[in-house]
């Protein structure tokens, strides 16, 4: 849902600039340097969020796992605002968002430089005609096996059982590996229920059970 402009908006990205940037494409293939010289550890797992909202996944995520890099991206600035306040207060170094919308991952990151993504309760898009936009479309898998290494992992999680039934769909003709698969994430012993978004929070407190599945990269495949 878009969000209405704050009223500070400006002020408060400025205010919190050191923890966002938004042109990524210049530090492709450059990310492992990027943050080091931020001070976070050096040949770190870096893993991508792509619409990560306020940074309510990410944020606890890179606390508790220091020795790995984080970037969340998110689109709309009022809701990213919320994130870049999050990372000041806690003042972490492995992690960064981006203020962009992301089209193709490829503009961002070489060939294998990510060891995972993160799609957490991505936009259904419930149009027919607009089944291109959907994040896990199948061009837009195909990408993020591009930019993942091999024997890293694509993670998704939604509230919409339309949309999970579709990716499920697009994975099969890319024929990749689905390694976990739950349509009741929190009935489950999986580890990703240790995190939760925004939007898991507010579906689970209704009692929607979350729909989850993790995507094994193998170069060979979803080519
Ligand atoms: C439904 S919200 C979910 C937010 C968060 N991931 C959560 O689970 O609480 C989807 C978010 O993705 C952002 N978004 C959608 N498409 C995007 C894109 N291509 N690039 C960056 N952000 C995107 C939207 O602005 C929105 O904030």
């Amino acid at each position: 849902m878009r969000q209405r402009k704050l009223k500070d908006l400006d002020e408060r990205l400025e205010m919190f600039g050191r923890y966002r940037i938004d042109s990524p494409w210049k530090f492709k293939g450059e990310w492992d340097r990027f943050f080091m010289e931020r001070g976070a550890g050096m040949n770190a797992d870096t893993y991508l969020e792509i619409g990560c909202g306020k940074g309510c996944f990410l944020m606890p995520h890179a606390e508790a796992e220091r020795s790995s890099n984080f970037i969340g991206v998110e689109c709309q600035q009022s809701v990213l605002v919320r994130a870049l306040e999050k990372a000041c207060d806690e003042d972490l170094r492995n992690v960064i968002f981006v203020d962009d919308k992301v089209y193709d991952v490829r503009d961002y990151f070489e060939e294998g430089e990510l060891a995972g993504i993160y799609l957490n309760f991505s936009d259904p898009w419930p149009k027919a005609r607009h089944a291109k936009r959907r994040l896990t479309h199948r061009d837009y898998l195909k990408s993020y096996c591009d930019v993942v290494r091999d024997g890293g992992t694509i993670e998704f999680k939604t509230d919409n059982d339309d949309l999970f039934g579709f990716t499920l769909e697009e994975i099969k003709v890319l024929d990749l590996q689905i390694e976990e698969f739950a349509v009741d994430l929190h009935g489950s012993n999986f580890e990703s229920k240790k995190f939760m978004t925004e939007y898991e929070e507010k579906f689970s407190s209704r009692g929607k059970t979350i729909n989850y599945l993790r995507i094994r990269n193998q170069k060979e495949q979803g080519k």
